[in-house]
């Protein structure tokens, strides 16, 4: 297997993460161990890094990449929303780690193999499964969800402003036979959706994302992640996301910003009765984008976002 993929914003990843100050690291995504590779490069001799994936295409990569780190590296094919009960395997106790990064979405590699079905410039079967243990595929979906169903998932995962015109199309197409290729939907979400002129995501880029989002709970993933790595954190170890989509980088802004306040009290309240406490310090008051030298090179990083915090 031939795994390409290019890390964006590696440089920006380490110098935030800072390596050279810590001793147990988690990259939750951990790909084909691209940043893996740099923080441990930049981390003491003894250093450790659990790298989690679903993917197990991703996680053949990544051995191959980390095997001259040895037993430093453990890997571990799973959902990184488990990260706590996978450190606890490992007795890396709760508050006892140094830098956690997630760079979540899909790797060029999972996007330009044909047969996992993620892209809609190729043909191939509906898959778009990370982790392919699991049941639920794009044609599961397309062939089982109900019209509101396919109408929502249109809507919060692909912003699609005629989400319901989409699904209604999809529904009418599967009385006739079952979804099975990419092409076909790529085609239909065009033709349904699409404008000759279109600003900002073409239609079937934006039905792509809608479907895959679902098919992995990639939301849900992030917003129980993003809880994890903050328990895993010690005072003052960070924790670095990248991600690729608003619908992403809104998560992440709002979750650091919720956790670094102070306070939660209805407005107008004379003391605070809360008591709550920050558990993060947001340290990237925007989110750090890729310079026009790595776009140049990496078309991927130019959607990238990444927005670091600290545990207080
Ligand atoms: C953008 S790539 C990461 C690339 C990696 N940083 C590198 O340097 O090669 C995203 C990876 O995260 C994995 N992934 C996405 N969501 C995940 C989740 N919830 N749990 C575990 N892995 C996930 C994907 O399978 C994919 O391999």
């Amino acid at each position: 297997m031939n795994f390409a993929h290019e890390p964006v914003l590696l440089r920006q990843v380490v110098e935030w993460l800072n390596p050279a100050a810590g001793r147990r690291f988690i990259d939750g995504t951990v790909g084909g161990g691209g940043h893996s590779a740099a923080i441990l490069e930049k981390a003491p001799a003894d250093a450790e890094l659990l790298g989690i994936d679903r993917d197990d295409e991703a996680l053949a990569a990544a051995k191959a990449k980390l095997s001259a780190f040895g037993p430093r590296v453990r890997l571990v094919r799973s959902a990184y929303s488990r990260m706590s009960e996978i450190a606890e395997e490992l007795e890396w106790e709760d508050g006892s780690v140094d830098g956690i990064l997630l760079d979540i979405g899909v790797s060029s590699h999972q996007i330009n193999t044909p047969d996992r079905g993620f892209a809609h410039r190729f043909d191939g079967p509906l898959d778009m499964r990370m982790d392919r243990r699991t049941p639920v595929t794009a044609a599961t979906l397309l062939n089982r969800s109900t019209l509101e169903e396919l109408t929502r998932i249109f809507r919060e995962y692909g912003e699609e402003p005629k989400a319901f015109r989409l699904a209604q199309a999809i529904v009418a197409r599967r009385a006739e036979r079952p979804w099975e290729r990419t092409g076909e939907l790529a085609e239909l979400a065009q033709k349904t959706v699409g404008k000759p002129f279109e600003r900002g995501l073409p239609a079937a880029t934006r039905c792509f994302q809608a479907l895959r989002i679902a098919v992995n709970g990639e939301l849900e993933e992030l917003e129980k992640g993003l809880e994890e790595a903050v328990l895993l954190l010690r005072p003052g170890g960070r924790l670095a996301v990248i991600s690729f989509h608003s619908l992403e980088d809104r998560r992440v802004k709002h979750f650091f910003r919720d956790e670094a306040l102070s306070c939660v009290c209805p407005p107008g309240l004379p003391i605070c009765v809360c008591h709550k406490t920050p558990r993060l310090k947001v340290l990237t008051k925007h989110p750090v984008d890729a310079d026009e030298a790595e776009v140049a090179e990496n078309r991927r990083s130019a959607c990238a976002h990444l927005r670091v915090a600290e545990r207080v």
